[in-house]
């Protein structure tokens, strides 16, 4: 992740344009300080940021005295959610960062997160990402189906086993799998810090454009950070896609209207109208 240029340009391009002078950050996830390092080089007055792994959190701080910023940023080795209970964190921030993102963008702990975020913001709270898109086609995917199932090993039947399986989406490294297509990509779900509703229920209305068995659907998002994007659709981010495996593979056919439904855990499932 530290790694991916692309993201860390987003990232500080994103800083660099809101005007962080003399501001307060909180930051939801330290990491290795990257952002916190950022929003102190772009003159944030203090950036209190929460890391929940503690050999993390040691880590950033060590990065952060190695720059010599430690006198304005503040490395809370707690859970967000921790942290609020404590009283460790400023209520009504200036700006709120988190980059928790996942390959299908909820399974870094989301939900709890925009929780957390909705106790301390005040209406004049910048939240950076402002809003995350998540965008979707169903697919033929043999290899991403398999992936997450076991049969026969050495002569054994495993099969038990599969109700272990994930049920809401892995990520899959698309340079490895040859999903085939079968529907338009839609706009699966837009995704708020600050509306709890984000996370209801959605219903999508999808045409198959081509017929084929239908394993699941591919999704990946669009992390609005201002006019920045944080993208895993690039091919070269380090995030891979999302696949999000029916419990059984459905026969879809061109033309055909299918209900796609999908929970707050990325939970899919498909129904012929
Ligand atoms: C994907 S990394 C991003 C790190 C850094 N923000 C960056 O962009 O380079 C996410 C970090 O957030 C931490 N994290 C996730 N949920 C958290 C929470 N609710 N409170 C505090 N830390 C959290 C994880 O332990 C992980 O180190």
């Amino acid at each position: 992740m530290m790694r991916d240029s692309s993201r860390n340009a987003a990232i500080e391009a994103a800083i660099a344009s809101c005007n962080v002078i003399g501001k307060t950050i909180v930051e939801i996830g330290t990491g290795a300080g990257l952002p916190a390092m950022l929003f102190a080089r772009y003159g944030a007055r203090r950036v209190f940021s929460c890391e929940m792994d503690e050999r993390i959190a040691d880590a950033a701080r060590e990065i952060i005295r190695a720059n010599d910023l430690q006198d304005r940023i503040e490395v809370i080795a707690k859970s967000s959610r921790q942290a609020i209970l404590d009283g460790d964190l400023p209520s009504a921030p200036d700006i709120i960062f988190t980059e928790t993102l996942d390959a299908g963008v909820v399974g870094e702990g989301y939900e709890a997160i925009a929780e957390d975020i909705r106790q301390i913001a005040n209406p004049n709270t910048v939240v950076m990402p402002d809003r995350v898109q998540q965008f979707a086609y169903l697919c033929t995917d043999v290899q991403a189906f398999e992936k997450n199932s076991v049969f026969y090993q050495c002569g054994f039947d495993l099969s038990c086993f599969n109700v272990f399986a994930e049920r809401s989406y892995f990520s899959v490294n698309q340079m490895q799998h040859d999903p085939v297509c079968l529907s338009p990509t839609l706009l699966f779900r837009s995704y708020d810090y600050l509306h709890p509703n984000a996370l209801d229920p959605v219903e999508h209305h999808v045409i198959a454009h081509s017929s084929g068995l239908c394993h699941g659907m591919t999704s990946y998002f669009d992390a609005h950070f201002g006019n920045f994007l944080v993208t895993s659709r690039d091919r070269k981010s380090h995030w891979h896609a999302a696949f999000h495996p029916l419990r059984e593979p459905m026969p879809v056919e061109s033309g055909r209207r299918y209900l796609l439904r999908g929970d707050k855990t990325g939970l899919i499932d498909l129904v012929s109208l």
